[in-house]
């Protein structure tokens, strides 16, 4: 049985509650001590945990999730000082952006030192990628545990990532030890990765942390991986990922009056996108409201992989996806959409 540990962010501040919470706290904590691996809640999406000093617990991450032993995890802390342990002495520029920026949704790729950390953990790499969580729930448990964390994403390898403890158990029961049922995830997608190992330094991975955002602070400009051209600095981008199980196809421009859908007659349609864009579809398609309107980007992160999955669980045999305008607060959430379709694309018309 997977155990299912309730704590809210509330639960943290009430004070008829800190017995009990203390004690689930110890006991999240004596589990990891002992190699088990639980989903835990964070503000990008629900990751799978472990103990990253420990290859044994490692293991059931990789072999839970599916995913291939060569796509090294991201590592989570809640204090600088546990960086000592395991990467050197941070350039001072480094230190800006983590001053900037954690605890919260980037991780930074650093070089990694001696053989503290697991080297499956890290996919027997000479970097290491660490994040400092925001998520309150989360930081109380990296916090309370005291201990370095692996953690990739709680999906199994190919789903979309798990923005709710919900789909965490709906991919993983049985094959983690517990699930630590919060809040649902304020970004809804994957942290920044920014490659910190040479100078100029590079965005494998675009998130909530943006590109000119980063660039303000290091008052210096930020190189982005390109995937068609570059080869892939992060060993997860090379593998599909996200993916629903019917063809998802980008409606670039939008949906509006003129918008010709290549389907079939027999062909049950979804659509997801904007509330604004509902008026201009039929009865007979299923429609998943993204967010508001076409500038609301944050708030269609915050749903994307929610919508995926239900789309996913329906009985749909063909999606389309609203296609947001290339701006700097949309490169995240444009990214996971394009990689979700495999860049499939049609023009809004
Ligand atoms: O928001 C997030 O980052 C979530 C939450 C749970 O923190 N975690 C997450 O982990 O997305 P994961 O394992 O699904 O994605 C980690 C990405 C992969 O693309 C991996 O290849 C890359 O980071 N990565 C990790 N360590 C790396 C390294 N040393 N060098 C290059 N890429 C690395
Ligand atoms: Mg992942």
């Amino acid at each position: 049985m997977t155990k299912i540990w309730k704590i809210t962010e509330a639960d943290l501040t009430n004070a008829d509650n800190q017995e009990a919470l203390l004690e689930q706290l110890e006991e999240i904590k004596i589990a990891f001590t002992y190699g088990e691996i639980i989903g835990i809640p964070t503000e990008t999406v629900y990751g799978l945990a472990a103990d990253a000093r420990n290859s044994e617990a490692i293991n059931k991450i990789f072999s839970a999730k599916g995913r291939p032993g060569d796509n090294p995890l991201i590592i989570h802390i809640h204090d600088i000082s546990q960086l000592e342990d395991f990467t050197a002495v941070l350039d001072e520029r480094v230190l800006s952006l983590m001053e900037a920026f954690w605890p919260g949704p980037i991780s930074f790729i650093l070089p990694l030192t001696g053989d503290y950390l697991s080297s499956t953990a890290v996919a027997e790499l000479d970097s290491v990628a660490v994040r400092m969580p925001s998520h309150p729930v989360g930081r109380k448990i990296l916090q309370h545990a005291d201990m370095p964390l692996a953690a990739p994403s709680a999906n199994i390898s190919g789903k979309p990532s798990p923005t709710n403890a919900q789909h965490v158990i709906d991919d993983l029961e049985d094959r983690v030890y517990g699930v630590v049922d919060s809040e649902s995830a304020i970004y809804g997608i994957e942290s920044t990765v920014l490659d910190c190992t040479q100078f100029p330094y590079r965005i494998a991975r675009p998130g909530a942390v943006t590109k000119e955002q980063l660039e303000a602070v290091l008052e210096s400009a930020v190189d982005t991986v390109s995937s068609q051209t570059d080869k892939p600095i992060s060993p997860g981008m090379k593998y599909k990922h996200y993916a629903p199980s019917q063809p998802l196809i980008v409606i670039e421009g939008g949906i509006n009056n003129n918008t010709k859908l290549p389907v079939e007659r027999t062909q049950k349609v979804g659509i997801i996108a904007p509330e604004t864009s509902r008026e201009f579809i039929g009865e007979d398609i299923q429609f998943i409201s993204l967010c508001r309107d076409r500038n609301s980007y944050r708030e269609a992160a915050r749903n994307l992989y929610s919508a995926l999955r239900i789309m996913d669980n329906s009985d749909v045999d063909i999606i389309f996806i609203h296609g947001f305008d290339k701006v700097p607060e949309s490169e995240g959430l444009m990214n996971r959409i394009y990689k979700a379709t495999g860049n499939e694309v049609i023009q809004g018309g």
